[in-house]
C-alpha cells in the first residue's frame, strides 16, 4: 500500500474518508475543507450521525472535485484520545474500504491523530492483509493508494517509515502462521531465516538432525521422532548493542503441525495445528525488523522446529528422554511436545551468558481458557520484567497479564521415574499454562526469564478491528517495543 501526505485534496479518485470527533459536529474544524463542510452540514441535519466511536456513515456525492464516496466515520469524544482507539478507527476505514473494493483513497487527518499516527498507520496497513492467497483465483481487493490530507507531512515521515517496517513484520508472520503445514515446514522456515539473516547480515546457523544428535538435542528430537523431516534448531544473531554486552535471547516453538502425538487431540481441537509454529514465526518477525529499527541490543534468536506426528518411530508416553542439558523427562503426554522442544531451546540459549532469556509460545490451550485471544499469559521469574512486558504490550495492543509460576506448581512437574515429567496426570490441566512454564523454568539455570504463552492468542476467529479472521501476530509488537526500550 502506497501512502502519501497532501496539503490540500488534488484527485477525486476512489473515497474521502472524513474522521470526525463528536465533540466537533457543532462547528466543523479546520482540516475539514470549505466544500466538504457545506455537504457535512446539509448531510448531518438530514441523516442520524452522531459521530460516535465506530459510527460510520457512507454515501455518494455529486460534486465536481470531490470523489464520489464520502465516508464519515465517528472518532467519539476527542478527550482522552488514545493509540488503541487510533488502531481500532484505522481498521473500521481500512476494512469498509476495501469491502467496498476501492483501490484509492484520501483520508482528512485530525489534529489529535498526530500523536497517534504511528499506530494509525500501522492498523489501516493490518487491515488490508488478504487471508485468501491460496485461493487459485485470487478476488484480492486491497486498497493501494492512500492520501493523507494534511500540512504536517514532515514530522508524519518517520511514524509512517516505521509502520512500514512494522507491518512488513507483521504480514510476514501472519503469512507463516496462516499457511498450512504442506506450504509451511521446518525448510520453510530455516529458509526465510536464512533470507532474513542474509538481508541484514545477521550471523545465522541451523543445525538438522545429524547435527541435533551429537549436540543431543534430546527434547527436540524426541518430539520429531514420528516425522521423515529433519527436526531443525534455527539458531539468529543480531549485533546491534556493545561488544561484548550479554544478548537478549528469545526462543520461539516451531512446531510445523501438533497432532497430539499418540495422545492425539479429538478432531475439533487439531482443527487450526498449523498454528503451533506461531512462536517461532514471531522471533523470525523480530529479526525482520531489528536491523531497520536500528535496535541498540543483541539479540540471539533460537527456533527449535519440529513436528509431532504419529507412526510407528514416533516417542510414545512413558519414554524417558534425556534432554540437551542432562536432566531426564518422563513423557506423561506426547501432547505437551511443546515444553520439549522449548526447554533445549532454552538450555541452549543459556549457553550465550544471556542478559535474559525470553520465551514465546502456543504452548497451551489453558492460557485461551483463562485469558481468550486479547491477552496472552506473561510469566517471569522477575517480576519487574513481568510488568515491563504487559507494560509496553499495552503501548502497541498486543495485551498481556501476568500469570503466576508459584514453587506449589512447579513442583508438581518433578516425575517418580526421571528428573521431570512433561506433564502432571494429578491435576491433570488445571492451572495448565502456569504448570507448562513452570516445566520451562527448570531448564534456564540461575538466568532471567520470561514466557509469553500465545496459546489463545496467536490465532483469532473474533479478530480485532484492524485484523483479519486467522492469524494476529500477537506478540510481536510487545516484543519490538520491549527490546526497543529496556
Ligand atoms: N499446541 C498446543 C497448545 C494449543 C492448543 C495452542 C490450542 C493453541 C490452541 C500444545 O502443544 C498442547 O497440546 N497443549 C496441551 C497441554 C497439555 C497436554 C498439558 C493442551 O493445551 O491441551
Ligand atoms: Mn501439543
Ligand atoms: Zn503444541
Amino acid at each position: 500500500m502506497k501512502i502519501k501526505f497532501q496539503p490540500s485534496l488534488k484527485s477525486a479518485k476512489g473515497a474521502l474518508v472524513v474522521p470526525i470527533f463528536s465533540d466537533d459536529l457543532k462547528k466543523l474544524p479546520k482540516y475539514i475543507p470549505a466544500p466538504v463542510s457545506k455537504i457535512l452540514k446539509q448531510l448531518i441535519t438530514t441523516t442520524p450521525f452522531d459521530a460516535k466511536r465506530g459510527e460510520l456513515l457512507s454515501t455518494y456525492i455529486d460534486e465536481k472535485k470531490l470523489p464520489a464516496k464520502l465516508l464519515l466515520v465517528g472518532f467519539g469524544k476527542g478527550k482522552n484520545y488514545h493509540a488503541k482507539r487510533a488502531r481500532y478507527q484505522a481498521g473500521w476505514i481500512g476494512k469498509s474500504l476495501k469491502s467496498a473494493k476501492l483501490k484509492e483513497a484520501a483520508i482528512l487527518f485530525p489534529k489529535p491523530l498526530e500523536a497517534h499516527a504511528n499506530a494509525f498507520f500501522e492498523a489501516l496497513m493490518s487491515a488490508q492483509y488478504d487471508i485468501g492467497k491460496l485461493k487459485s483465483k485470487n478476488s484480492k481487493s486491497t486498497l493501494e493508494k492512500v492520501t493523507f490530507i494534511t500540512d504536517s507531512a514532515k514530522p508524519l515521515q518517520p511514524h509512517l517509515e516505521r509502520a512500514q517496517i512494522i507491518d512488513t513484520a507483521i504480514s510476514m508472520v501472519k503469512d507463516l502462521v496462516n499457511s498450512p503445514s504442506n506450504y509451511v515446514d521446518a525448510e520453510t522456515l530455516a529458509k526465510e531465516a536464512r533470507r532474513i539473516a542474509k538481508a541484514n547480515r545477521y550471523k545465522i546457523a541451523i543445525f538438522k538432525n545429524k547435527e541435533l544428535k551429537k549436540m543431543a538435542w534430546g527434547g527436540l528430537l524426541a518430539v520429531n521422532q514420528g516425522c521423515k523431516k529433519d527436526a531443525q534448531a534455527i539458531v539468529l544473531e543480531y549485533n546491534g548493542g556493545k561488544k561484548k554486552e550479554s544478548p537478549i535471547v528469545l526462543v520461539g516453538k516451531g512446531i510445523i503441525f501438533d497432532t497430539g502425538g499418540y495422545n492425539m487431540k479429538p478432531g475439533s481441537a487439531m482443527e487450526n495445528m498449523h498454528l503451533d509454529m506461531a512462536g517461532g514465526a514471531t522471533v523470525l518477525g523480530v529479526f525482520q525488523t531489528l536491523k531497520e529499527l536500528g535496535i541498540k541490543k543483541n539479540v540471539v534468536g533460537i527456533i527449535p522446529t519440529a513436528e509431532n506426528l504419529v507412526s510407528d518411530t514416533a516417542y510414545r508416553p512413558t519414554d524417558i528422554i534425556t534432554m540437551f542439558d542432562g536432566q531426564t523427562v518422563e513423557i506423561t503426554n506426547t501432547d505437551a511436545e511443546g515444553r520439549m522442544v522449548l526447554a533445549d531451546g532454552l538450555a541452549y540459549g543459556s549457553k550465550f551468558d544471556p542478559e535474559m532469556l525470553i520465551s514465546v509460545a502456543t504452548l497451551t490451550g489453558a492460557v485461551g481458557v483463562a485469558l481468550g485471544d486479547r491477552y496472552c499469559g506473561v510469566f517471569s521469574n522477575d517480576i519487574a520484567i513481568r510488568k515491563e512486558l504487559v507494560e509496553v504490550g499495552k503501548e502497541v495492543d498486543d495485551l498481556g497479564w501476568g500469570l503466576p509460576l508459584p514453587k506449589d506448581y512447579r513442583e508438581k512437574m518433578k516425575s517418580k521415574l526421571a528428573d521431570l515429567r512433561n506433564y502432571d496426570q494429578g491435576t491433570g490441566r488445571l492451572a495448565g499454562s502456569s504448570k507448562g512454564a513452570g516445566f520451562l523454568s527448570y531448564f534456564v539455570g540461575k538466568n532471567k526469564w520470561a514466557h509469553l504463552d500465545i496459546g489463545g492468542t496467536a490465532f483469532s476467529s473474533d479478530p480485532k478491528p484492524y485484523q483479519t479472521p486467522g492469524a494476529t501476530a500477537h506478540g510481536l509488537q510487545m516484543l519490538i517495543r520491549f527490546l526497543e526500550k529496556h
